[in-house]
């Protein structure tokens, strides 16, 4: 529920992993210590609070509803009977405060209530959506923007965000890949840790961070069809060696918050298993915090064909694990205290869940400080730097997909005239993507408001071409503003753009899919350029004059085979849009920004991934369809840049490892351009026969560097026993087999393995 305003050897030795249920990942920074108070201090304040409880208020306690307009009075009812523990969607300082005032001046235990809100890529300041900055494979800048978007949410009162969302996503007709890291654990898992960091620092308690709750538990991204909400059927070894780790990543780098999912995997709704919030995510998983459903979760339980009726519900998702239930109005979980007198709930259930919420309360410092500075978010919101950092992250996110001719960057002094043309040029809107709120004021800019901006000698005509897209089917949640839609007839404006573009030295189209027609409850059955936007780009690129497409987008899109020179994706890069897609075209800054998944050609080919496992005809993987060429229009990874790399002299440290030992990779990486850029170096490998067939390639490690011109530097990559393992589904446990692994380090996906390693016992 979200007001929107706007992813060895076959005959060798197995050696299983039974120790630590550990997920392959990349390594965590190590955690920062307790805060001030000591866990023994909050023990004994959590068990001073805890005696004086009644039943209905620790069912209370773990209740969270959404405080939605016109619902104020009957919530500070039950804020001041004890009967909500936790608000979510308040993000204004004055709101927080009212309610909070609610809860200590008028409950019996003036137990402060826990604020959360999906601050997502930013709350008032926006930075790009989390898929463009997965793309920047920059983990120091990913966290630096989450941590900047935790000092606003902070300062507003928000203790709690749901995000980082960290779901695998493999099927791009999924809208809320936006939301994740795309399709790869391992990239996955970096951008998991990094948010998790950003957003709450290690222990909880920091200042100006917030409670950090990975999402959604677990699978979400494999929805049948791409379809929101879809059951997901995964296999063991996918759940494991795909979904799960990311989860790991966050729960390592400190999440005490994890939300269950909505659906069914594998046929058991999320909230309501206990094998998967229990067994895999406390057991396997070392997860310590609380885990919360998704809205409304625990009465879908009836709905999704599991519970009787909401105090089944409550009942099945208190004993699965679920430790606050997140409800639209009316939390089942008010129905414990029956279910409990009733001898279907333990206490003990209850009482642990309680004492958590109770514990993140303490530790978050909300007891000793319940009220925010409503002056200082004013000060915070208006922190100049935080929108160098929201330029600088739009920039590290773009992925440069074409650029024929080097057509980019521009070059302002030569420029005399330009046309800028799409329905997404102007809008600031569509710039920032979803999960933004009008509440919120956050600053924006247009493409074409940027360009305007940047360069004030030259001339620029716009037009808008063809409509901004209407989705087909309504969507759930209220848009924000509208961008105009001033165009009666869809296609009547192309003439104008074609004059356009024919009058100017070069055409900025900026296309793509509206803020709304991405994100959750937003599938596309088609992956087409929404609207009439693919007849607007087919008659400007047949002017033959210079056509660079702006991608804003959150997916992979079908640009029908589109001859046009040059195409950067800016993703929906956020507040910065204008500034920073200008200063890429103009080449102030050069794209370093790589795919976060597989960009397949036509809909059709999906799900596609780089690291599939090899048919009995490896080499006829791309000619499997009697109808479509080639199912990849860009592999994972790619992203060209401004100038070139080059790399040679791969090496690794030993020929030959012993199981459960380290393995060093190096390459020589140079920049044989003529300007200082950023390369992100990819390690691959790909494990040749074992105990389960291992995917064709596997990311195993990256880097982003910036070389000068000229510059070459030896980068080395450490293989940490942990990366080669995985779950085998056969023994449903972690093996790391004896084999030869071949290695590549490159600039994406397709780089050509260059050297082996053998793992193999010493006998
Ligand atoms: C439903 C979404 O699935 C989830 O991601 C979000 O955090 C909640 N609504 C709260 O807005």
């Amino acid at each position: 529920m979200k007001r929107k305003v706007l992813n060895l050897s076959l005959l060798g030795s197995v050696v299983p992993v039974l120790a630590a249920a550990l997920i392959t990942g990349p390594a965590v920074i190590a955690q920062t210590p307790a805060t001030a108070q000591s866990q023994a201090q909050v023990d004994a304040r959590v068990d001073a609070l805890m005696k004086q409880m009644t039943v209905e208020e620790k069912a209370g306690q773990i209740s969270q509803v959404f405080a939605l307009p016109g619902m104020e009075g009957a919530l500070g009812k039950q804020i001041a009977g004890g009967q909500l523990g936790s608000v979510l969607f308040l993000s204004k300082a004055a709101d927080t405060n009212r309610f909070q005032r609610m809860a200590v001046e008028q409950s019996r235990l003036k137990i402060p209530l826990l604020f959360g809100f999906d601050v997502i890529h930013g709350l008032h300041t926006i930075f790009p959506v989390p898929i463009g900055m997965a793309a920047s494979w920059d983990p120091v800048i990913v966290e630096q923007a989450q941590a900047a978007a935790a000092r606003e949410a902070r300062a507003v009162g928000i203790h709690w965000t749901f995000a980082p969302m960290v779901d695998i996503a493999r099927d791009p007709r999924w809208g809320r890949m936006v939301e994740g890291a795309g399709e790869d654990p391992y990239l996955g898992s970096a951008m998991a840790a990094a948010q998790v960091r950003g957003f709450q620092n290690g222990a909880l308690g920091q200042p100006d961070r917030v409670l950090a709750g990975p999402k959604h538990f677990v699978g979400y991204g494999a929805a049948l069809g791409g379809r929101d909400y879809d059951e997901v059927d995964v296999s063991d070894a996918q759940l494991w060696n795909v979904y799960l780790p990311p989860f790991k990543a966050a729960i390592d780098a400190g999440a005490e918050n994890v939300m269950a999912a909505y659906m069914q995997v594998n046929g058991i709704p999320a909230p309501g298993s206990r094998w998967l919030l229990n067994d895999v995510l406390r057991d396997k998983l070392g997860f310590k915090g609380f885990v919360v459903n998704d809205a409304d979760g625990v009465r879908n339980l009836i709905a999704e064909g599991f519970a009787t009726g909401p105090d089944d519900a409550a009942v099945r998702a208190i004993n699965a694990g679920v430790g606050m239930e997140m409800a639209l109005a009316s939390p089942a979980f008010r129905t414990l205290p029956k279910a409990i007198a009733a001898g279907k709930v333990d206490p003990v259930r209850l009482d642990e869940a309680a004492r958590r919420i109770l514990s993140v309360k303490m530790r978050l410092g909300l007891f000793d400080k319940p009220y925010v500075d409503e002056a200082k978010a004013e000060r915070v919101f208006a922190d100049p730097k935080t929108r160098v950092l929201a330029r600088r992250a739009a920039e590290r996110a773009a992925v440069l997909l074409r650029n024929e001719g080097g057509l980019l960057p521009l070059d302002a002094k030569k420029l005399r005239s330009m046309a800028v043309v799409g329905p997404l040029a102007d809008s600031a809107t569509d710039a920032l993507g979803p999960w933004v709120f009008k509440e919120n004021n956050p600053p924006s800019s247009s493409i074409l408001a940027g360009l305007r901006n940047r360069l004030k000698g030259v001339r620029i005509s716009y037009t808008q071409g063809v409509p901004r897209a209407v989705r087909a089917v309504a969507s759930p949640f209220a848009g924000l503003a509208k961008a105009p839609t001033d165009l009666t007839d869809s296609k009547v404006g192309i003439p104008e753009a074609v004059a356009a573009a024919n009058a100017a030295d070069v055409t900025i189209m900026v296309l793509g899919e509206n803020q709304d027609m991405i994100g959750e409850s937003a599938s596309r059955a088609s992956l087409a350029l929404p609207g009439e936007q693919q007849a607007l780009l087919d008659a400007v690129v047949a002017t033959g004059k210079p056509v660079v497409i702006v991608l804003l987008n959150g997916r992979p899109l079908d640009l029908g085979g589109t001859k046009a020179q040059a195409i950067l994706d800016a993703w929906y890069p956020g507040s910065e849009a204008g500034a920073a897609v200008a200063n890429l075209l103009l080449g102030d800054v050069a794209p370093g920004g790589k795919l976060p998944f597989t960009w397949p050609a036509n809909v059709g080919h999906v799900p596609l991934i780089y690291s599939h496992l090899n048919s009995h005809q490896p080499n006829n993987a791309t000619k499997r369809y009697w109808d479509q060429p080639g199912p990849v229009a860009w592999p994972y990874g790619y992203g060209l840049s401004y100038t070139s790399f080059a790399y040679s002299n791969l090496k690794v440290d030993r020929e030959t490892v012993a199981p459960g030992q380290p393995i060093e990779v190096s390459v020589d990486l140079r920049n044989t351009g003529a300007r200082a850029a950023d390369e992100v170096a990819q390690l691959y490998i790909h494990q040749r026969s074992g105990t389960a067939s291992r995917p064709v390639r596997e990311l195993k490690g990256f880097q982003r560097v910036t070389l000068k011109p000229g510059e070459t530097r030896r980068l080395s990559f450490q293989l940490r026993p942990e990366d080669l393992r995985y779950w085998n589904s056969a023994t449903h446990d972690w093996v790391a087999d004896e084999a030869v692994f071949d290695v590549a380090v490159g600039g994406d996906s397709r780089v050509p393995f260059r050297t082996t390693f053998n793992v193999a016992a010493d006998r």
